[in-house]
């Protein structure tokens, strides 16, 4: 493949619209353990052969590279990925590169009573976990596996490790958990969690998607607001996704609200994403990828490898085009991109 002409490593790694990338998503797999009925409803799913996922040494290097041109954080998603194999061994070398200021995980949790300590050994800081009902039944139905039991001592196990502040990622689906938004509310307060509350967004498969299954945070809020009065948080970060909120009454827990369709943040969007088989995308609904796995069995040395982030992030989209009648969805699930 044609090699774009090397820059300068000075220069911070920029969009076209002058966004500064930060962050990098890394995905470790496509596997998942659950069959959430809006990412992986089926049970015969091809997963991605072996030999086309980046090995561990091609993640370091990627995630070594990304931070030279400017990328301070990374977080580690899947499929699941705790089901990648030695994955605090991927950690331990993640959390020395030189420059690297946050290193995280997102997981459903269900592999944290044995990965908990070893992960935090390794240097991981903290973790998000998926988690959309706290009701059995609920959780056997959305997740297609009756697994709540083992999720709770997962979160347990990351509590007692230091995985801490604790952060619970609730994708909200009318008809289906919303009615639970209380709950969670109470689950942050009772042990000092955020949860996050998280608009579903058309990347699901199938059909799923659409006005009526999208629950805007903004409902889930005022359905919180009540029973507890709300302020926004102190500690907002203007880069983050989520407006956080905290309790008047001075209860420990924060709320937070990813409003990714009803209130878009594309405008501060720092982050970029590389896939379990290594393709950078710049837009969790980017149509295009750039294949860096190519590039690098290919024997490209590191300042072409770096010139081609550098192409991909000069790349990145505008905005997404959920409510404006442009979209077009892309062909990945948030399980095979990695949220
Ligand atoms: N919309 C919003 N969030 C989603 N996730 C998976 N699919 C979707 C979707 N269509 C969430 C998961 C997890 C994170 C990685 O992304 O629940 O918390
Ligand atoms: Fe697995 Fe997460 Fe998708 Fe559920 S949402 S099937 S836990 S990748």
């Amino acid at each position: 493949m044609p090699t774009p002409p090397a820059t300068s490593v000075a220069l911070p790694l920029q969009d076209s619209f002058g966004r500064e990338i930060e962050s990098l998503r890394i995905s470790v797999t496509d596997r998942c353990n659950f069959r959430c009925l809006y990412c992986i409803p089926d049970e015969n799913i091809e997963w991605l052969p072996k030999g086309d996922l980046l090995t561990f040494e091609e993640i370091v290097r990627l995630a070594r590279i990304a931070i030279e041109l400017g990328v301070r954080k990374l977080r580690l998603t899947g499929g699941e990925p705790l089901l990648r194999k030695n994955l605090p061994f991927l950690v331990e070398e993640l959390a020395v590169l030189p420059g690297l200021q946050d290193l995280a995980l997102t997981t459903n949790a269900t592999e944290l009573v044995r990965l908990a300590e070893p992960l935090a050994k390794a240097g991981l800081e903290r973790v998000n976990i998926s988690l959309d009902t706290l009701d059995r039944e609920n959780f056997a139905r959305m997740a297609q596996r009756d697994a709540l039991p083992r999720v709770l001592e997962g979160i347990d196990a990351a509590e007692a490790a230091g995985l801490t502040p604790i952060s619970i990622n609730c994708v909200a689906i009318r008809g289906m958990n919303d009615h639970e938004a209380l709950d969670f509310a109470e689950l942050a307060r009772r042990r000092d969690f955020e949860v996050r509350f998280i608009e579903f967004m058309p990347l699901e498969h199938g059909h799923r998607w659409g006005e009526h299954s999208l629950v805007p945070g903004r409902e889930l809020r005022e359905r919180i607001q009540e029973r507890y009065a709300l302020a926004p948080s102190p500690d907002q970060d203007p880069h983050a996704p989520s407006r956080d909120w905290v309790f008047e009454d001075g209860s420990p827990g924060v709320l937070g609200f990813i409003d990714s369709v009803t209130a878009p943040f594309c405008a501060d969007c720092n982050r970029i994403r590389l896939t379990a088989d290594g393709k950078i995308r710049t837009c969790l609904f980017s149509l295009r990828e750039h294949d860096l796995l190519a590039a690098l069995r290919s024997g490209e040395d590191d300042a072409q490898v770096a010139a081609r982030l550098r192409a991909a992030v000069a790349t990145k989209e505008l905005k997404h085009h959920i409510t404006d009648g442009l979209f077009v969805k892309p062909e990945r699930t948030m399980s095979q991109i990695g949220g």
